[in-house]
């Protein structure tokens, strides 16, 4: 790829860079979750490549951001991921439900629980270290209580709960840490030793509701979408049904996903070796190349002619070299019928790059961002406007 491609995402008059800090609905935190866009990355190609009423595909959705922005913006957002937790908050994200039913669910379920019956020590010790015995056993009491129901109220309730599990502040249910991702418990088991921790006693239904009244204080999209679980490379959808794609695969030797997430899959009913094997992980150049061809050709078949999509990807470090996953993939793009039409270069925040797991000369330094043409695509003329709150959502 030549350098006349090449723009940088401060270099576009309207970027997301202008959006300011924590930019966008409090729907967008329902859950944090490792490897996510932000909100205004999502609402920028939204707006400028997508009009009301379109479909808008992430096959790859993670926390379901580009979804949720699709569906605020008058568009159906649909969001797609083979991992449980984030198919459970990308659903929640599309089909949100109103704060009167989250908390009708609350006072139902405190006139009729009973959490002291729950044995925590039927729990594998990796769960207990995080909790105490009396926040366990409220904690037990709802998983049991959401288990066998997929309705939306559910749904919404177990991406709350994933929300909450673990994290560093009063309405978290566990000893503080992190709450973008499950920490290890060999770590946590040092970290309370070392620190004299006492585990939280917490009233979980009042931390829900807490959590509840934060997430929907900017009201919920008027536009409904679609959340499914699927593997990217067999999407459930029909040829030539979308107009905009916006995405972010798994990058490149860094699909930690599932252990990243291993306390909210157990909380969902998942073991995560189980997940671990489902997704797609892999170290080898070849096997990443062949994925990236299978997805990238069935987001070719499912996009409509004169359409864009979007590809997110990093520069990863790997022993020692630079692996550029915009230049790896584009010739693949090309090979399933894409013209690639920009690169826009985006520098991440310092903060953002690094898991604490992964040491400081690997991970990902950069992101670039792969325009690619199924056809001769317009973008709308108009500017995009970065007003603090979203307009189209129901009070
Ligand atoms: C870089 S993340 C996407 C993050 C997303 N853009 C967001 O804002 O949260 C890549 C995602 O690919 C998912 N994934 C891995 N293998 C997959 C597969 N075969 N099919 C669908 N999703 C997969 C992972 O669960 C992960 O959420």
């Amino acid at each position: 790829m030549t350098n006349r491609f090449t723009i940088l995402s401060t270099e576009i008059p309207d970027s997301w860079k202008y959006a300011g800090d924590g930019w966008g609905s409090n729907l967008h935190r329902i859950c944090s979750r490792t490897g996510s866009f932000p909100p205004a990355l999502a609402h920028y190609f939204v707006k400028r490549y997508s009009r009301r009423g379109d479909v808008v595909l992430d096959p790859f959705s993670g926390k379901g951001t580009l979804p949720l922005e699709a569906c605020l913006n008058g568009r159906i957002g649909i969001g797609n991921d083979l991992a449980p937790e984030a198919y459970v908050i990308t659903r929640a994200k599309v089909n949100p439900v109103t704060l009167e039913e989250v908390k009708e669910w609350i006072y139902r379920t405190k006139r009729k629980w009973n959490p002291e019956s729950y044995d925590v020590d039927e729990v594998s010790g990796d769960v207990r270290i995080f909790f105490s015995k009396y926040t366990l056993r409220q904690i037990l009491a709802i998983q049991e209580m959401l288990m066998d129901d997929d309705s939306d109220l559910t749904n919404f309730i177990k991406a709350l709960m994933c929300g909450i599990l673990h994290g560093p502040t009063k309405m978290h249910l566990s000893v503080p840490c992190s709450h973008a991702f499950s920490m290890s418990p060999k770590y946590i088991r040092r970290f309370v030793k070392r620190n004299g921790l006492r585990r939280p006693k917490r009233d979980v239904l009042k931390c829900l509701l807490i959590k509840v009244e934060r997430v929907l204080r900017d009201g919920l999209p008027r536009v409904r979408g679609i959340a499914t679980m699927e593997d990217a490379r067999k999407l459930p959808l029909e040829n030539d049904s979308v107009s905009l794609i916006v995405t972010s695969p798994p990058y490149f030797n860094m699909q930690t996903y599932a252990w990243d997430n291993w306390l909210r899959l157990w909380f969902l009913g998942y073991d995560y070796m189980e997940i671990k094997n489902r997704l797609f992980q892999s170290e080898s150049k070849q096997k990443f190349e062949s994925f990236m061809y299978e997805s990238l050709k069935e987001m070719f078949r499912v996009l409509k002619d004169d359409s864009s999509c979007f590809v997110v990807v990093g520069d990863v470090k790997l022993n020692g070299y630079y692996v550029n996953m915009a230049e790896m993939i584009a010739p693949i793009a090309e090979s399933v019928g894409f013209s690639v039409a920009r690169l826009i270069s985006d520098s991440i925040p310092k903060s953002n790059k690094h898991l604490m797991y992964i040491k400081e000369e690997e991970g990902v330094s950069h992101e670039r961002i792969l325009e690619l043409h199924k056809g001769n695509p317009m973008s709308n003329d108009e500017p995009v406007a970065w007003a603090q709150k979203p307009m189209e959502v129901i009070a």
